[in-house]
């Protein structure tokens, strides 16, 4: 009799609230700038129902809640009812395939310029202060400071966001609290210099992303809701004296919240991991504090992501460019399989194809 394998700890099942993953593999929200003028294309059926499996969890690219959450050329949006439309049939093919389909909302506030805002007026921001003109090539705008009479009507754009993309058929929303863009410009001290009621205390810093978390859930119900956290990066000059501290108090004001899963970008973002097999341990803190479901992303391959689910580090792992390159990444993981190289080249060009639905599949004829 063949010995009984060890169940892959990545392709066991999980139960995320009231959808029932087939395995912890996570699609993680992924920019590809191929959504001509805001409107979510064909072309993205084809892409993202290349990457679902029957009970997979897939997040959808961040997606602009309103006409000045813009910085990125040909980034979808979700404020009009053209845009409302279009993702209709991608999340039609995706549910097709058996998967669960979530959208990642996000505002970029200061990472813009003045061609992406309406008008060419000043983007948004926590603050007056603006990126580093020049950094990664881009000549950024100086953002306008939010007045404290302006942010109820900022979050009520990401409520009714969340509302549009339920009405689109998405089975939640991620709030996008990371990578630098405006929800992280409030939460982190070394941008947020406010002096009212959103800057200085981390109370105060945290106040604009749990308003947005709290309009959302009450909006579409918590049980639908994640949000993205990134507390250890430092992208777009977003940065934070007490990272720590940042993650656990968010954390745990937002068990009060009772969202369904909390997504967090572990600390060695672009640090060349993937080298050595160890999960890291920075985010433990924050794992045990959160009482729903606790994503890991970042610098996983299939081992450290069987790790951390082993070692109870993370209840599902989202994987960006090795499922961006793998559009059966799933199945490989299973037979570990090896996989396609990612292209940088292609990653943000606007072809429907090239780069984006040509990754090849598997040949697995001669298997069967
Ligand atoms: C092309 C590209 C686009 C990305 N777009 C987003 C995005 O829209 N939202 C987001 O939160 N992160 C985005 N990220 C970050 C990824 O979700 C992920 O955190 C990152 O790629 C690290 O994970 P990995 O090592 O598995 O690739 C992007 C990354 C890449 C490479």
């Amino acid at each position: 009799m063949a010995a009984k394998k060890d169940p892959i700890p990545l392709l066991t099942p999980y139960k995320m609230g009231e959808f029932d993953l087939s395995h912890r593999i996570v699609l993680a929200p992924l920019t590809r700038g191929r959504s001509y003028n805001n409107v979510p294309q064909p072309h993205a059926a084809v892409y993202y129902s290349q990457r679902a499996t029957e009970g997979g969890l897939l997040i959808a690219e961040a997606t602009g809640v309103s006409d000045t959450s813009q910085g990125y050329r040909d980034t979808p949006g979700i404020w009009t009812k053209e845009q409302v439309e279009a993702w209709k049939p991608i999340v039609d093919a995706v549910h097709q395939k058996g998967a669960i389909f979530f959208l990642q909302m996000w505002h970029v506030g200061r990472v813009s310029t003045y061609g992406f805002q309406p008008n060419g007026q000043s983007p948004i921001s926590s603050t007056n202060k603006g990126i580093t003109p020049g950094l990664d090539g881009v000549d950024w705008a100086p953002p306008r400071r939010l007045s404290i009479d302006e942010i109820p009507s900022i979050v009520n754009d990401f409520r009714v966001a969340a509302r549009n993309a339920i009405e689109a058929g998405f089975d939640g929303v991620e709030i996008h609290g990371a990578n630098g863009y405006l929800i992280e410009q409030f939460l982190k001290n070394k941008v947020n210099d406010r002096t009212d009621s959103y800057g200085g205390s981390l109370e105060n810093r945290c106040r604009f992303a749990l308003e947005i978390v709290e309009a959302v859930a009450n909006e579409i119900g918590s049980n639908r809701v994640g949000i993205r956290l990134s507390p250890y990066n430092r992208f777009m000059e977003s940065i934070d004296s007490d990272p720590d501290k940042l993650g656990l108090y968010m954390a745990n004001e937002l068990n009060k919240f009772d969202i369904r899963y909390l997504h967090v970008i572990d600390s060695r973002v672009y640090s060349g991991a993937g080298i050595e097999d160890k999960v890291p341990r920075k985010l433990l803190p924050m794992r045990k504090a959160f009482k729903n479901t606790f994503i890991v992303a970042s610098g996983y391959n299939r081992s450290k992501g069987n790790l951390a689910i082993s070692k109870n580090y993370a209840d599902l792992v989202a994987f960006g460019r090795f499922f961006l390159a793998n559009p059966d990444l799933v199945r490989r993981y299973e037979i570990d399989a090896p996989l396609n190289m990612y292209d940088r080249s292609t990653f943000g060009t606007p072809d429907p194809v090239v780069g984006y639905t040509d990754y090849p599949f598997l040949e697995e004829a001669n298997n069967e």
